[in-house]
C-alpha cells in the first residue's frame, strides 16, 4: 500500500462529474494496483497510519492521462510535405499527387518488423514522460490485409509488455490504397470479407475507424463497414468532418459510434446528432495547429452536452507530435476550453471514449492506480503555461515507470 501525501492540489476527475474534481491539500491511497483512497489529507483515515509514505511535496497530482487517438506506428517521416504546405501546397493536394498518407503507407510497409517496433516504441516512451498511462492506437499505414494485421499484433504485444495500456483500432479504411483506385468496392470487400473476421477472431481490436473525407471513404461506405464491425462486436470510430462538413458527425450518431473525432468543420445539426446519441467528439487541436484551421467548436458542444475528449493525434503528417500537454494547452487557448475541461478531455471523457468503465481516467476508490504527478501547484498554474516536459513522475497500476531526476529523466 502507498499513501501520497502532501498533494497540493489532487485532480479525481470522476467519471460522471462536469469538473475535474480538484481537492488542495490532498492525500491519495493506492494498494495492488487500485486507488483505496482520495481526499482532503485532514480526512486521511488511521487505518493508512502504518503505510509506506511518500511525498508529492505540494505538486499537482492528476489521473495518468488518456491519449484517446494516436496513429502510433509508422515509418518514415514527411518532412518533404511539411517543406511543401508552408510554400503553400494544401494538405489535399499533396495527397493528390500521391504523398501524404500515400507516402507513409508506403515506408510502413516497407519497414521491418523490428524497424516498426523500435519506433513505437520510442513515442510510447516519449508519452510516459508526459504522464500518459493509456493510448489509443490505430492502424491505417498497412492498408493490406498482412500489413494491418501485422500492426494490430505489434499493439497486441506492446499492450502486454507495457508499461501502457493500449486500446488498438483497425483504420483499414483510413484511405483506398493505389492498387485498389479503379475499384474501391473491392477494398470495402477486403475490409469487410477478410480483415474483421480475422480481427474478431483474433481479437485484435476494440475498435474500427473510417477516415469520412472527399478524398477517403463516402458516408455510405464507412456504414457498409461499420455494420459489419458491429456484428463482429467492435466499437465504431469516425475521423469525421475533419475537412469538411461530410455529415460525418450524423453517421457517428446513427451508427452508435464511441467517438467523433477532429469535427473542425462539424454543423449545428451535426452537434444536436452527437448530443442526442451520446457520441463523444474527440478534439485533436495539434492537427488543427499544423493544418491552418479553424478550431472545432468546442464551446458549442460542451453547451450542447457533448462530452468533449482531448487528443494528440500523433501521426507523421497533420500532427507530428506525442505531447498531450501541447493539445492540452492548445484546447485551452485555442478552443476556449477551461484547464478543468481540456484535463477531463484527457482523462475521464477520453476514457469514456475508449468506452473503459473500469475507472481509467478518474482517481476514485477502485480505479486503476495510474497517476501523475505534475511540476505545478495547480492544474490552472500548470495549462497556464507551455513546458515541453511538465511532469515529474508516471505511475501505472501502482508501479512508478517514470521519473524525472535532477533535471534530466529516468527510468524506474
Ligand atoms: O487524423 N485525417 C486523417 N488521418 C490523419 C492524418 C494522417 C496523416 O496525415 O498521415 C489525421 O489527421
Ligand atoms: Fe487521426
Amino acid at each position: 500500500m502507498t499513501v501520497l501525501t502532501d498533494i497540493g492540489q489532487l485532480a479525481t476527475c470522476p467519471p460522471d462529474a462536469p469538473d475535474a474534481g480538484l481537492i488542495p491539500d490532498a492525500a491519495l491511497v493506492w494498494d495492488a494496483g487500485r486507488i483505496v483512497w482520495a481526499g482532503p489529507e485532514a480526512d486521511l483515515p488511521d487505518t493508512f497510519a502504518d503505510a509506506d509514505r511518500q511525498s508529492a511535496d505540494g505538486r499537482l497530482v492528476i489521473p495518468g492521462l488518456v491519449d484517446c487517438h494516436t496513429h502510433l506506428a509508422f515509418a518514415g517521416d514527411r518532412a518533404d510535405e511539411f517543406v511543401e504546405r508552408i510554400k503553400g501546397t494544401p494538405y489535399l493536394e499533396v495527397a493528390r499527387r500521391g504523398g501524404g498518407i500515400q507516402k507513409t503507407v508506403r515506408a510502413t510497409r516497407a519497414a521491418s518488423d523490428a524497424d516498426l517496433e523500435a519506433a513505437a516504441r520510442e513515442r510510447l516512451a516519449a508519452m510516459a514522460r508526459q504522464g500518459v498511462t493509456t493510448v489509443e492506437a490505430k492502424t491505417g499505414y498497412g492498408l493490406t490485409f498482412a500489413d494491418e494485421l501485422r500492426v494490430l499484433r505489434l499493439y497486441r504485444r506492446l499492450g502486454e509488455e507495457g508499461p501502457q495500456r493500449i486500446v488498438a483500432t483497425l483504420l483499414a479504411a483510413h484511405i483506398v490504397p493505389p492498387e485498389y483506385a479503379d475499384d474501391r468496392a473491392a477494398y470495402v470487400r477486403l475490409i469487410v470479407d477478410e480483415m474483421l473476421p480475422a480481427v474478431a477472431n483474433e481479437g485484435l481490436a476494440d475498435f474500427v475507424d473510417v477516415f469520412v473525407e472527399e478524398t477517403a471513404f463516402t458516408a455510405f461506405e464507412a456504414w457498409t463497414i461499420f455494420a459489419a464491425a458491429h456484428a463482429y462486436g467492435l466499437g465504431a470510430k469516425l475521423h469525421a468532418d475533419q475537412l469538411s462538413d461530410g455529415d460525418g458527425a450524423a453517421l457517428a450518431a446513427e451508427v452508435g459510434a464511441a467517438s467523433a473525432d477532429h469535427l473542425e468543420c462539424v454543423s449545428p445539426d451535426g452537434i444536436r446528432a452527437l448530443a442526442e446519441a451520446g457520441v463523444v467528439a474527440v478534439s485533436l487541436p495539434i492537427a488543427t495547429l499544423v493544418l491552418g484551421q479553424e478550431p472545432l467548436p468546442a464551446r458549442a458542444l460542451l453547451d450542447a452536452g457533448v462530452r468533449v475528449a482531448v487528443a494528440t493525434d500523433l501521426n507523421p503528417g497533420s500532427a507530428p507530435s506525442a505531447s498531450l500537454g501541447l493539445a492540452l494547452w492548445l484546447a485551452c487557448t485555442r478552443q476556449r476550453m477551461t484547464p478543468e475541461e481540456a484535463l477531463r478531455g484527457a482523462t475521464a471523457e477520453a476514457a469514456h471514449s475508449l468506452r473503459l468503465a473500469d475507472g481509467t481516467g478518474s482517481l476514485t476508490p477502485g480505479s486503476p492506480a495510474d497517476v501523475a504527478l505534475v511540476d505545478a501547484p495547480s492544474l490552472d498554474a500548470w495549462l497556464s503555461t507551455w513546458r515541453a516536459e511538465p511532469v515529474r513522475r508516471t505511475v501505472i497500476a501502482g508501479e512508478t515507470v517514470w521519473e524525472r531526476r535532477d533535471g534530466s529523466g529516468t527510468e524506474g
